[in-house]
């Protein structure tokens, strides 16, 4: 047995992730803090450890136990959609219809420094729906077709972003600068190449790599944003309506094979299925933590109803040319 399940009490339920229940919440931050080695460890072990019931109050003591179980909080670059950031790193969860999940995916695979640790923080619980759901990415890497596999770590994925000022991140939001020198020196500096539209809105494209080894355990990961950033995975009357307004290739954000190959709805349709089968769920209760291995572990978000308050922090950045890849990209 793990030394650190000595020191916690430990709810396993199947289909879920792994729940750590503290006997004492008066202090948060403080059994955050006391607990952080032993949680750490139970992240490495089981890529996410949901601590039930903390008793979380506000985000200030969500910012405290952010703090104490990490180095610091990652500043968020070329996020998808807008967030709320809050002093301290932390974020409000993606602004993203309440109405429509979210797909499984890696927080910022697409980056080349990513954040190799989520903070989640409940404050309040949707009385319907809402869970972070989360999926083993060797699990998932190994349930996949091998030759499909083959073929990602060979040419990596291809992502291609359309920034505008109506749906998704502006590119402001998505660089921190509404300056043009700026924004093309991140991108030389991080491998994405670009064009500006004659209206002034910006296109963007990045290969990364589909498969990583996770940096402590070297196991292969599928780790990318391949399904979720695709066309095919939009409410069918959104993506229409998108197509409409900006054309299939103005689209906020689309995915393709490395060598630009387009992926078609049945690749997609496979991604996500074989994510569906492999997912753990347990729904949010107030005041819940949990700390997700952001390599080794995807997630999403079930559709809910209204009121729901879930805060984010990443930590723990991880520098993609430091892993140890087989397969191609530009990074
Ligand atoms: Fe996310």
């Amino acid at each position: 047995m793990s030394s650190w399940m000595f020191l916690l009490d430990v709810d396993r339920a199947p289909a879920a992730p792994l729940a750590i229940l503290p006997t004492n919440t008066d202090d948060p931050a403080g059994w955050a803090l006391e607990h952080r080695d032993a949680l750490r460890e139970a992240v490495v072990e089981h890529g996410a450890v949901l601590v039930r019931g903390l008793g979380l109050r506000d985000r200030t003591e969500v910012g405290a136990v952010f703090a104490g179980l990490t180095g610091g909080l990652m500043t968020e670059k070329e996020a998808f959609a807008p967030r709320q950031r809050y002093p301290g790193g932390i974020y409000s969860s993606t602004r993203w219809p309440a109405g429509l999940p979210m797909c499984m995916h890696h927080e910022l695979s697409y980056v080349l420094e990513v954040p190799g640790l989520l903070l989640f923080a409940c404050l309040t619980a949707s009385v319907e729906g809402g869970a972070t759901v989360l999926a083993d990415a060797r699990t998932v890497l190994e349930a996949l077709p091998p030759a499909l596999v083959a073929r990602f770590e060979r040419e990596g994925w291809l992502l291609t972003r359309s920034y505008n000022d109506e749906i998704g991140a502006t590119f402001a939001e998505a660089f921190g600068t509404r300056s043009l020198p700026d924004v093309q020196r991140y991108c030389r500096a991080n491998a994405i190449e670009f064009a500006w539209r004659a209206d002034g809105g910006l296109r963007t494209r990045q290969r990364r790599p589909a498969v990583v080894r996770h940096p402590l355990t070297g196991r292969r990961c599928w780790f990318n944003q391949i399904a979720f950033l695709n066309q095919w995975t939009l409410d069918p009357a959104v993506r229409e309506q998108l197509v409409e307004v900006y054309g299939e290739d103005g689209l906020p954000f689309n995915t393709f094979f490395g060598n630009g190959d387009p992926i078609d709805e049945r690749l997609v349709a496979l991604l996500n299925d074989v994510y569906e089968a492999h997912t753990v769920r347990e729904p949010w209760q107030d005041g819940d933590l949990m700390l997700v291995d952001n390599i080794r572990t995807a997630h999403g978000r079930e559709a809910y109803a209204w009121p729901r308050e879930v805060y984010i922090g990443m930590a723990d950045p991880v520098r993609i040319a430091d892993l140890p890849l087989r397969c191609g990209g530009d990074f």
